[in-house]
């Protein structure tokens, strides 16, 4: 512990546009005060059976088997695979950046037998290399993908890769955390398996749950398991008898739960397509402003992630000196890169309530100044015209 006494919990209120957490609405601050209620408690089965129909309408699903994982979205991601796999099974693995060579690190560690189909980090996954790998082993489990690469801002095009899922009759595990809220996450339209999510990017919650959901195919691969789940915790089986027959498992994050029901009314309150439309417009408007300051983005046009944008860092130009002036001058986080673009790219997030002109204009102001401060001429003026002319302004 630090030496003198304790400093008071008080940190400043920052504009949060990095890869997550991402700015929380005061609405979802006062639902986690809300007086807890015990897990027997009727009134709080309530209030988990509606929280189940929400998540069905973010997720556009009427999959039965539908609940938040308590964990961040990585518990999200476990649960997906160890449920999904058996030690010995074969796993193709969509890996365009960090988080799908997370999964296949968890995949292997279960002993699977796991195949990396790769592509170049900001780039998307041949279609053609999934199904050579599908035809090399075609008693294949489960195919991951990342729709979502939060480490790139790439959002992956599904149509191709579940349509092969479902030819060679494998599992599809799909990652929605960078996606879910901020622009369509189609479960019944792309007939995934397991697909998760995360609380604390478009969702505006705090990090703590992960919402996931199962498709009857995927219940039949539960009920046909040989083995139990290796993670007790997490094995779904289990944690669905207390969401579907109240049979205590573990007690759950009640304040949690609470706050994920109030972002989850949020994006109800607003629509689905409102909500998608003000995240496209706003993530137009921060790249045509950020190609006018001067700046190259990583990710080609139709590619792009609406609530996460990866920026060439310029060359000559110091990332953590930007980065930490925005930071401790501006009181705005933008995100640094990792992996394979660490030092090379920023991270900027318009995550669900944090997708807003004000915070595109706020973002490309500031680094106008720390830029120029840093010796890069950018162009603040042609930058905020540029945004302005997206949004109408
Ligand atoms: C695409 C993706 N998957 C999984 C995760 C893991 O989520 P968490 O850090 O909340 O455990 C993240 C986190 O940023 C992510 O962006």
């Amino acid at each position: 512990m630090a030496e003198g006494p304790i400093a008071p919990l008080n940190p400043s209120a920052r504009i949060l546009m990095g890869p997550g957490p991402s700015m929380v609405p005061p609405r979802v601050y006062k639902a986690l005060t809300t007086p807890l209620l015990g897990y027997g408690d009727p009134a709080f089965h309530r209030i988990m059976d509606d929280l189940r129909g929400l998540m069905r309408f973010v997720f556009n699903t009427k999959n039965e088997l539908t609940f938040p994982v308590s964990g961040t979205g990585s518990a999200g991601m476990q649960t997906a695979v160890c449920n999904s796999l058996e030690p010995g099974d074969h796993i193709v693995v969509c890996i365009n950046g960090f988080f799908g060579l997370r999964i296949a690190d968890m995949a292997a560690r279960l002993g699977a037998d796991v195949t990396r189909v790769e592509a170049e980090w900001g780039g998307t996954i041949d279609p053609a290399k999934v199904k050579a790998a599908l035809d090399a082993k075609p008693r294949t489990k489960a195919v991951a993908i990342v729709h979502a690469e939060t480490s790139t801002g790439v959002l992956h095009p599904m149509a191709d890769i579940a349509q092969l899922a479902r030819q060679y009759g494998a599992l599809l595990i799909v990652d929605t955390v960078t996606s879910l809220g901020g622009c369509p996450v189609e479960v019944d339209a792309w007939d995934a398996d397991f697909v998760y999510s995360g609380t604390q990017k478009c969702i505006n919650v705090p990090p703590g749950l992960s919402p996931i959901t199962v498709s009857a195919r995927g219940q039949e691969a539960l009920a046909a398991r040989k083995s139990p789940v290796v993670d007790w915790y997490l094995d779904l089986s289990l944690i669905r008898g207390y969401w579907d027959g109240r049979v205590y498992h573990h007690t759950p994050p009640t304040s949690m739960i609470y706050a994920l029901y109030e972002g989850l009314s949020i994006i109800v309150e607003e629509g689905l397509e409102a909500r998608y439309q003000r995240h496209t417009t706003n993530a137009q408007a921060l790249h045509a402003g950020l190609e006018a300051m001067g700046l190259q983005l990583l990710v080609k046009p139709e590619l792009r992630l609406p609530s996460l944008t990866t920026v060439r860092i310029p060359e000559g130009v110091d990332d953590a000196k930007v980065r930490g002036a925005l930071l401790n001058v501006h009181n705005l986080e933008i995100g640094g890169s990792v992996g394979a673009l660490a030092g090379k790219c920023w991270r900027i997030g318009l995550m669900g309530y944090g997708s807003t002109p004000q915070n595109v204009f706020g973002l490309l102001s500031s680094l106008n100044i720390v830029l120029n401060q840093q010796g890069f001429r950018a162009d603040g003026p042609a930058a905020l015209g540029a945004a302005a002319r997206v949004l109408g302004g």
